[in-house]
Formats: structure tokens, C-alpha cells, sequence
């Protein structure tokens, strides 16, 4: 899979994309990231990116023609027919765990981080493919919006996790909270490892996990809960 990046602050990417799995996904050759800085399309002596909104109102907006410039020399060299072209902002859809397995099918994906007081409308009308947020909040960027779902994106493509089942009891893998966690020592604190997980009995255990995660999921979570996949019995 390839990720191109476009957004004001490159640099803000060196670190999170150059750790743990994402580093060694890019080593593998099962993904390579590839960002751009939006103000190297600008051609004025001060490479500006942004200006006053028409109309007036605070704040600055990005203006189209850098982020057109920087997605068709992009298209040049990589075929985007078809495949999405998303803008991260406050107005996307939601980002879930669903909308990751989504991406996580495509070959290519470009993600364009907006700033500042947003994007020129026409950027949205005639560029931009999919509008994806990361959460009701506003960031000061989309740069931090792009990280995370480059990072909840690669842990899908095949080959990037150790075992090819890791990410099958995740949270909100199968609209669900995960069940609880342990790991040695089996008492730490007097606090015991629960019984059922030391009986090597795999069919109780299994039965436990899933009992846990839907008690989980609906004190946590009720909204989640509504809409998974329960048996009656369950
Ligand atoms: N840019 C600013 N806030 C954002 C958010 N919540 N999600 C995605 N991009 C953003």
C-alpha cells in the first residue's frame, strides 16, 4: 500500500511513523508513507498557503491552488483512479474501526490535512473524495487526524502484525470491547489472574472472554452494545 501525505507540517511525521510497527511495516515494503508539504506547490516569493476569507469572519483558509497543484503532480506519478482522496477535518465522517478495514482494502489512499480555519470550499467540491474526522473535537491540524488513521490502517494490511489473528479480538474488531487482559505473575499484589484463564480449558475460557467483552461493552459502551451481533442467549 502506498500513503501520500499533504499537509503544511512534514515534519511532524518523522517520529510517530518512524517507531514500533508502522517503522517496520515500511522496512517490509508492506506500506510506504510518502509526505509532501503543500506549500513547495506555491510559487510567490513568501510561499503562501493561506489567506483572508471572503466575506470576512477570524482566521485564515488554505487556497486551492497549492492542494490542486500538489494532488495532480501526485496523480502524475501515481494512478488515483477511483481510489479515495480524503480530507481530514472536524466535518468528516467518523472514523471507525470500519471505516479502517475500508481503507485498509485500497492500494493507495491520499489524505490531505486541512488548518488553520479550513480548506477553500472548491478544494472540497472538485478534489477531495471522502471527508473522514477523527473525533467531535477540533485539532489544530489535520496532520495528528492523518497519523492516526495511517497508524489504525497499516496494523490491517496482511503481513504487518506478527500473527495473521492479532486483530480479530481487538476492540471494536467485531463491535465489541475486548475482554480483559492478563499476563504473569499469576498473583501480583494478592490480586489473582481469574481462574477460568489457568484451567487450559480453551472452550471456557473462550465462553468467558466473550461474557466479559459484552458486560464490557455495555456498561462502557451501551451504544456499541446496541448494535452487535448477539445471540439470544447472549
Ligand atoms: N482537523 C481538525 N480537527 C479534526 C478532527 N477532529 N478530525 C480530523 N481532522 C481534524
Amino acid at each position: 500500500m502506498r500513503i501520500d501525505i499533504l499537509c503544511l507540517f512534514p515534519e511532524m511525521f518523522v517520529s510517530p511513523f518512524d517507531c514500533s510497527i508502522i517503522k517496520r511495516a515500511r522496512e517490509r515494503g508492506l506500506v510506504e508513507v510518502v509526505v509532501h508539504n503543500i506549500r513547495d506547490y506555491t510559487h510567490d516569493k513568501h510561499r503562501t498557503v493561506d489567506d483572508y476569507a471572503y466575506g470576512g469572519g477570524p482566521g485564515m483558509v488554505l487556497k486551492p491552488e497549492p492542494i490542486f497543484e500538489a494532488v495532480e503532480s501526485i496523480k502524475k506519478q501515481v494512478d488515483y483512479g477511483g481510489l479515495p482522496i480524503i480530507l481530514l477535518t472536524p466535518q468528516g465522517r467518523l472514523f471507525t474501526q470500519q471505516v479502517a478495514r475500508e481503507l485498509a482494502l485500497h492500494q493507495n489512499i491520499m489524505l490531505v490535512c486541512g488548518h488553520y480555519e479550513g480548506v477553500d470550499e472548491r478544494v472540497r467540491e472538485h478534489l477531495i473524495t471522502d471527508e473522514i474526522s477523527i473525533g467531535d473535537y477540533v485539532l489544530s491540524g489535520g496532520e495528528l487526524a492523518a497519523m492516526v488513521v495511517v497508524d489504525a490502517v497499516v496494523r490491517l494490511i496482511p503481513g504487518v502484525l506478527g500473527s495473521p489473528l492479532s486483530f480479530h479480538s481487538d476492540s471494536h474488531s467485531n463491535g465489541l470491547l475486548e475482554y480483559p487482559q492478563y499476563t504473569r505473575p499469576e498473583v501480583y499484589r494478592s490480586w489473582s489472574v481469574p481462574a477460568v484463564l489457568l484451567s487450559g480449558n480453551h472452550g471456557e475460557i473462550a465462553r468467558w472472554r466473550r461474557q466479559q467483552a459484552i458486560l464490557r461493552t455495555l456498561k462502557r459502551r451501551p451504544d456499541l452494545a446496541k448494535q452487535a451481533n448477539l445471540s439470544t442467549e447472549e
